[in-house]
């Protein structure tokens, strides 16, 4: 499958954010730790990146950590830092190769002091790729990020560049419906789609479908519909 396939002869959407959720319910289920599940959501991860640089998404925000997952106990915490500090270390030559840029965004003031120097390694390494920029939020809260860039910036532009691209589409996989505290200003006009698989489970088929309801729907950012522009917008 490529760009041309989806619904109206619509692009995938330039900026795709998701919140990977469920790895914990996936492993109930299956009588695991939850710690499992979230190595299964770190395969699934792998996958979703692949099927974005595929569909031709260019950037892709994913939400590994947020502020407030820190009250989870200390082993879950523990696990979920170790699957990201293998992360770093396992794709950082993979995405040079496929020209992957990867960026984290969220606090680091208290991420290890063995994650940060990775983080920093990883961010230049791939500073070049020009496919598809890979954007893990850890340490992440939209709140957070919003009154520390209202603080630095002086005009509307500033404000949207300290803290990234509008988002296109947003994703949720385990069938919640809300944002909780992601990219709460970039989602302003974003499409959402909810899927009820759990994170673990996903893959390029599922990303096809949530691109496929995506192009099917029409965006009016607030205006009216150009009928010219429906075919190629
Ligand atoms: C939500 O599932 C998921 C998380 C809190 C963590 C997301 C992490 C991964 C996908 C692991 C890999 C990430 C990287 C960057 C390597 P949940 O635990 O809240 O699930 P539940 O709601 O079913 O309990």
């Amino acid at each position: 499958m490529n760009v041309s396939t989806f619904p109206n002869n619509r692009p995938a959407p330039g900026h795709l954010a998701i919140i990977m959720d469920g790895n914990g319910r996936w492993a109930n289920q299956r009588g695991l730790p939850r710690t499992e599940g979230h190595r299964q959501g770190a395969k699934a991860l792998r996958r979703a990146v692949e099927a974005a640089c595929r569909f031709g998404i260019r950037t892709l925000t994913v939400y590994a950590f947020s502020s407030d997952n820190w009250k989870r106990p200390k082993t879950e915490v523990q696990a979920l830092m170790l699957l990201f500090r293998k992360f770093l270390m396992s794709e950082v030559a993979g995405c040079v190769r496929e020209g992957i840029r990867l960026s984290v965004i969220g606090r680091r003031d208290r991420l290890s002091e063995h994650l940060i120097p990775l983080i920093e390694d990883a961010e230049r390494e791939t500073a070049r790729g020009e496919r598809l920029h890979l954007r893990l939020a850890v340490d992440y809260s939209s709140r957070e990020a919003i009154v520390r860039a209202a603080a630095t910036a002086r005009t509307h532009e500033e404000f949207s560049a300290a803290l990234g691209p509008d988002v296109d589409l947003l994703i949720r996989t385990a069938g919640e419906q809300r944002i909780s505290d992601y990219l709460l200003w970039e989602c302003a006009y974003a499409e959402m789609v909810f899927l009820p698989e759990y994170w673990p489970d996903f893959d390029e088929k599922l990303m096809a479908s949530a691109i496929n309801t995506f192009a099917a729907r029409e965006r009016r950012f607030g205006g009216l519909v150009q009928p010219m522009s429906r075919a190629s917008s």
